[in-house]
């Protein structure tokens, strides 16, 4: 039997992990019927924001929800966590996790991803050793397997052909994973998800950067043709499929959770911009004229597909909300939560994003 009693949460702070977190302890607490602590380990970098968990702490701090600041490279600090909570099961979030700062900076990537990955592994095996019940989940990417052409999906045998720094940073953290596996018996999964959207995201990710930049009357920058395709999943769902493969996934076993719902990019905006005007009360037409094509990013993957048969069939997963729940939701979550936007707007992100793009 699996313990699941004190989880280890890494980049609790971030997109995915708030919301894992909320799923677990908050509004879907009920369903996903968690009854163990969570120790999020965050560094709180510019994607992390501490502030998404505000009522998760005033609820559960200190009862069933414990913050602990500080780098998953910090070996001395991770060793600390592992013996004063007695975790039990790892679910492994943590990472840089967007492809345009790959592309301009890549040694956080490195550091992180690949570097990070491993000193939680190593800690892991070391002071689990034979333990029983014990679970190290990794949390990884549909972009370690490159780009598809017109046709095909991805499955869990399809082999890794990264091509950004971040993919091939995230396929080295995947391998580690394995190897940990293999070599020494560490009991892991692993499961390999497309894009996400919802809630919480960075708006430097394209749903978030598109409504708002909607909302402020800016410039919509669709990269190359706009024809890329990307398949998208609703968070809660990427995340209900996490904790299935915690509680029932085999150990050892790799799962790829999609949307089943691929779409081009330049058609998703048309989507999203009949969304937004809608809720604004503003002419769908004024906002599309914001459409502007610019410089492609380089290397960018074509297209995105997952097939998440295997998950299906053997967890029984599946997703719950259609794409149309799912973006009326989130925008409707972003025309809610401006001091949310505003807080990040102000400090490191807007400084960045001035620095390496000018005014967006
Ligand atoms: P995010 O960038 O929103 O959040 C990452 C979090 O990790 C932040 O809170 C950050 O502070 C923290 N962090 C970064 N470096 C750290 C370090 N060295 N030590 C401790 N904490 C650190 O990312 P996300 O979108 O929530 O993605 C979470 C995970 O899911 C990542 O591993 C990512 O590769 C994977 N994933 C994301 C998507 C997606 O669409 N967003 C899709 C598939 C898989
Ligand atoms: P993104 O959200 O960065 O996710 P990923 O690159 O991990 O798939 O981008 C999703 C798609 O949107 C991708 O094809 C790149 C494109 N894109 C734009 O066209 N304009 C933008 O400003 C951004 C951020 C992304």
């Amino acid at each position: 039997m699996r313990k699941l009693s004190n989880i280890l949460v890494t980049g609790g702070a971030g997109f995915i992990g708030v919301n894992f977190i909320r799923y677990l302890l908050g509004k879907c607490a009920q369903t996903s019927n968690f009854k163990g602590r969570i120790i999020n380990l965050d560094a709180l970098t510019y994607a992390g924001n501490i502030t998404s968990l505000k009522e998760i702490n005033e609820n559960f701090e200190e009862t069933k929800y414990f913050f602990e600041k500080g780098d998953i490279g910090d070996r001395t600090l991770v060793e600390k966590i592992f013996e004063k909570y007695a975790i039990d099961t790892v679910v492994h979030f943590a990472a840089e996790s967007h492809v345009d700062r790959s592309i301009l900076g890549p040694e956080a990537f490195i550091k992180t991803n690949v570097l990070g990955t491993f000193t939680l592994l190593d800690v892991a095996r070391n002071i689990w050793k034979d333990a029983d019940g014990v679970l190290f989940h990794h949390v990884s990417t549909d972009e370690v397997y490159g780009s598809l052409g017109e046709t095909g999906y991805f499955t869990e045998t399809t082999p890794y052909d990264p091509r950004s720094p971040y993919s091939a940073s995230k396929a080295s953290s995947d391998h580690l994973v394995m190897a940990y596996y293999h070599t020494y018996g560490l009991p892991i999964t692993l499961s390999n998800c497309s894009n996400n959207y919802g809630p919480f995201q960075f708006p430097e990710k394209l749903i978030p950067l598109m409504i708002l930049n909607m909302l402020e009357g800016k410039a919509l920058p669709v990269y190359g043709d706009g024809k890329n395709i990307r398949d998208w999943l609703y968070v809660d769902d990427h995340n209900s499929a996490v904790w299935n493969i915690i509680q029932n996934g085999k150990i050892g076993e790799e799962y790829n959770i999609g949307g089943d719902n691929e779409w081009e990019n330049i058609k998703l905006l048309n989507v999203l911009i009949d969304i937004v005007a809608k809720k604004i009360n503003k002419n769908a037409e004024t906002i599309r004229s914001l459409i502007t094509y610019v410089k492609d990013r380089p290397g960018h993957d074509r297209r995105y597909a997952i097939d998440c048969s295997k998950i299906k069939r053997e967890l029984g997963w599946k997703q719950t909300v259609s794409f149309e729940q799912g973006l009326e939701r989130t925008v409707d979550w972003y025309l809610a939560n401006t001091e949310w936007i505003n807080g990040i707007r102000s400090g490191e992100y807007k400084r960045w994003v001035e620095k390496n793009y000018g005014e967006r």
